[in-house]
């Protein structure tokens, strides 16, 4: 979703701003812009479509040494020019970029710009437009910026340019990720603090309701009340290799590829010196007291969870309930007495995860986070947080986040057994290792797998992924995958399903693609794909090695039952990522997709 980035110091500010907001193109948008500021004033460029358009637009004459960027996703009114970001006041004296929703603007506008001409559809501009309201009643820019947003009513992250305060950044954040960055006679702002390891490596996090004022020697943070916050900056641990293609045509195969490595990356991080994966005791502890687990979580992560489910309940047997965020806050469940949440996700920054962690804390419950992202939001709002090591994840298609969630789920219910004194007939970490064998053997049998893409999908309107047990929950994650960046219409089913009504739109030719990778359901599935190869399918078997028959199209290596998810997932990646290159899709940043979904 939208991604901010804002510069104040000595350097020409256009390629800072251009470069960072090519480091934000991974989250989605569908219109860019920057405002630059020098003395003549402020230079606003903006375009709809990609940064790409947007770099030409740019007068390379113009230099500044202070400015904001945006990438936009639209929520209110259409990807245009007109309603890309940097919105501006009438008079042209402030300009702001936002990353949120509003959800009061039109309550706003009524109520104090009903006199105002407002350019654009957007939220935003009602922000911009009350704050030079204020300033034009008496107030100074930062008591009204402060007014201004003790008035908004959902979330935000802003940055604001003053053309009669050009030595500064106005920042503000609420719910909307947004961090500083610190650096020698110059400071920074970003979404994301990829977007400006290219200039510095130091980050202070803002807490929700927070206001700073950014100079190039100074950031002053202030709660809304004008009381003033100090808070110790960070190192981003990143590497700026990490966020770069490398040799890879795509972020998405290079992150594909790279599973084997997080896995092992998972078991050394979760091992102790005694070589036992190991698990914070206190976690440990909060699982044990826990009566049940609710895994809150949204796309690839809710599915991730599905099959932490099952090895929750059969390894540590603590009943476990799965629930999609955006459902779980509107609709909840009757609680037990004693409830654990834990929450996955990627980003940690996911607004409808986010709003069922607020619930839950409100209600005086624990939580536990599972994220790619240390001091994400999620993470920071949850009692525990557990890590992914998989690294930065830039395809909006989720892959290698996907089984380090699976392989982290893994290690806890195999930590919470033991705690609770349940010995379990086999070696996780033996296991996991056999699994990262079998990721490499997969990852290199692309060739084959860009075959099967060709054959079934190549034309494909539609495909089905069915699977039974665990298989199912695969089928899932296969078919999203499949419909997010080959836009091929895909569902998964419970092999036991589909003849329950959905067996009425296999039609000649439609490719369904069925998991066979365990041992008590295998005849059944086999039952399943007979009964749709009978109405026309165009079945493609994917069997686990030792369940294989002659005519399976793909067949994995052998792993323990259990963690099967994830190895069987890759295939389903590298189909999805062939279909989705066969069919000249941006397979990195696919259509209407964002990869931080930071709204509700
Ligand atoms: O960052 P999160 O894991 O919370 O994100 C949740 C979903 O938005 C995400 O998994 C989405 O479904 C992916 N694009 C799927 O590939």
């Amino acid at each position: 979703m939208c991604g901010i980035v804002g510069y104040i110091g000595y350097s020409d500010v256009k390629e800072i701003l251009l470069k960072g907001l090519e480091k934000l193109e991974y989250r989605g948008y569908d219109s860019a812009g920057i405002a630059i500021r020098n003395e003549e004033g402020i230079h606003v460029f903006k375009e709809k479509g990609r940064i790409a358009d947007l770099r030409k637009s740019v007068d390379p004459s113009v230099a500044a040494k202070a400015g904001i960027g945006h990438t936009r996703w639209a929520t209110h009114g259409a990807p245009s020019k007109l309603n890309a970001h940097p919105h501006q006041s009438v008079s042209g004296r402030f300009t702001l970029v936002h990353n949120g929703v509003i959800e009061n603007y039109e309550q706003l506008k009524k109520e104090y710009l009903f006199d105002t001409p407002l350019k654009s559809d957007t939220d935003t501009e009602v922000i911009v437009q009350l704050i030079e309201l204020f300033v034009n009643e008496g107030l100074d820019t930062e008591a009204a910026f402060r007014k201004t947003l003790k008035l908004l009513k959902g979330s935000y992250a802003l940055a604001l340019l003053d053309t009669e305060a050009p030595d500064a950044i106005f920042v503000a954040k609420n719910k909307s990720p947004l961090l500083v960055g610190l650096g020698e006679g110059f400071n920074v702002v970003a979404s994301d603090a990829m977007a400006m390891l290219q200039v510095t490596d130091q980050f202070v996090e803002l807490m929700d309701q927070e206001m700073v004022i950014v100079t190039k020697e100074q950031v002053t943070i202030q709660n809304l009340d004008g009381e003033r916050i100090t808070r110790a900056p960070y190192t981003a641990e990143l590497d700026a290799s990490d966020i770069e293609k490398g040799t890879y045509a795509h972020y998405m195969i290079k992150e594909i590829d790279e599973q084997p490595l997080v896995t092992r990356k998972i078991i050394q991080a979760y091992q102790s010196e005694t070589g036992k994966l190991s698990i914070d005791a206190n976690i440990l502890q909060a699982l044990n007291e826990a009566d049940r687990l609710y895994i809150v979580a949204c796309g690839t992560s809710y599915h991730a969870g599905l099959v932490g489910k099952q090895f929750l309940e059969k390894m540590a047997k603590i009943p476990t309930e799965v629930h999609v965020a955006s459902e779980f806050v509107y609709n909840m469940p009757m609680l037990s007495e004693k409830p654990l949440f834990i929450f996955i996700s990627q980003s940690g920054e996911t607004a409808d995860s986010r709003a069922v962690l607020v619930k839950v804390k409100e209600l005086g419950y624990q939580a536990l986070t599972i994220t790619n992202v240390p001091g994400s939001t999620l993470s920071r709002e949850a009692d525990y947080t557990l890590l992914l090591h998989a690294g930065p994840e830039i395809a909006v298609a989720s892959t290698k986040a996907y089984t380090a969630q699976i392989a982290v789920l893994a290690i806890l219910a195999n930590a919470a057994a033991q705690f609770r004194g349940r010995a379990l007939d086999f070696d996780l970490v033996h296991e996991l290792g056999i699994v990262a064998n079998a990721m490499e053997i997969l990852c290199d049998a692309k060739e084959e797998l860009e075959q099967i893409a060709r054959d079934y999908l190549a034309t494909a309107r539609n495909c089905f992924f069915i699977g039974r047990s665990t298989d199912f929950y695969v089928g899932l994650e296969g078919a999203l995958k499949l419909k997010e960046i080959s836009y091929i219409q895909a569902e998964g089913f419970a092999g036991g399903e589909l003849k329950h009504g959905t067996i009425a739109l296999i039609e000649d030719g439609t490719p369904v693609i069925a998991l066979a990778t365990q041992e008590g359901v295998n005849l059944s599935i086999r039952g399943n794909v007979k009964e749709v190869a009978a109405r026309g399918a165009n079945p493609c078997v994917i069997s686990m090695k030792g369940l294989e028959s002659e005519d399976d199209r793909f067949v994995i290596p052998e792993v323990h039952e259990l963690l099967t998810p994830l190895i069987s997932v890759i295939p389903l990646q590298l189909l999805a990522y062939y279909a989705a290159l066969h069919r000249n899709c941006d397979v990195d940043k696919p259509r209407n997709l964002a990869k931080s979904v930071t709204v509700e």
